[in-house]
């Protein structure tokens, strides 16, 4: 069976999202762990109340972002996932994690990149008074917000209430990913060589 991590720092309600997917039969496969760089996430009692195991590195504990990757590569060893899920995980990847998990390995960010890359996309779509914003989800490289997407949603920009704009976003998010894993499960998506 199809079988993936997701990774997060915090709240997780895109973790919820795909939660519920795998339960409802949106994504056909199952969640194997969730690995969380922060022990107060709360995404970890999520992960709980659904009976997925967790697995807490916290990266203050390391002193290179190095040794930090190379502890998530060995505690992954037990679970050979198919794929890797970042889902608000708050921390940039070394070649280290990235290269034993190229194009198994994809983020959901919320801005219409390649713009906006980094943090506080809702603020720059309202301070540059963008029409458009969304989300992108896409095969992580070695630069931040970066790589080949895989998908995009997008949505009219109504509100300059940033909490209003944040929760739009998050619909979408909730709404993309699952979708993105599913065809990812089904062979649908993948990253092509760069020969290829
Ligand atoms: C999402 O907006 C995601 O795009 C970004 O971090 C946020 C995580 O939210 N990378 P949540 O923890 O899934 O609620």
């Amino acid at each position: 069976m199809f079988s993936f991590a997701v990774f997060i720092s915090g709240n997780g309600s895109n973790l919820q999202a795909i939660i519920d997917a795998t339960l409802n039969g949106a994504i056909e496969g199952k969640i194997c762990c969730v690995l969380s760089n922060k022990k107060e996430a709360y995404g970890l009692v999520r992960a709980k109340n659904a009976k997925i195991p967790t697995v807490i590195i916290e990266h203050d504990n390391f002193k290179k972002r190095e040794d930090f990757d190379d502890a998530l590569v060995e505690s992954l060893e037990k679970y050979k996932p198919d794929l890797i899920v970042l889902a608000g995980f708050m921390r940039i990847l070394t070649p280290n994690f990235i290269k034993p998990y190229r194009g198994k390995l994809i983020n959901i960010h919320p801005s219409l990149l390649p713009k906006y890359p980094g943090l506080n996309t809702h603020q720059k779509v309202i301070d540059n008074n963008d029409p458009e914003h969304g989300v992108t989800v896409h095969f992580v490289d070695e630069n931040l917000d970066s790589g080949p997407i895989c998908a995009q949603s997008s949505m009219k920009v109504k509100s300059k209430d940033i909490e209003e704009l944040e929760k739009s976003i998050h619909k979408l998010e909730h709404e993309l990913y699952p979708k993105v894993i599913q065809d990812f499960a089904k062979g649908n998506l993948k990253l092509r060589k760069e020969n290829e």
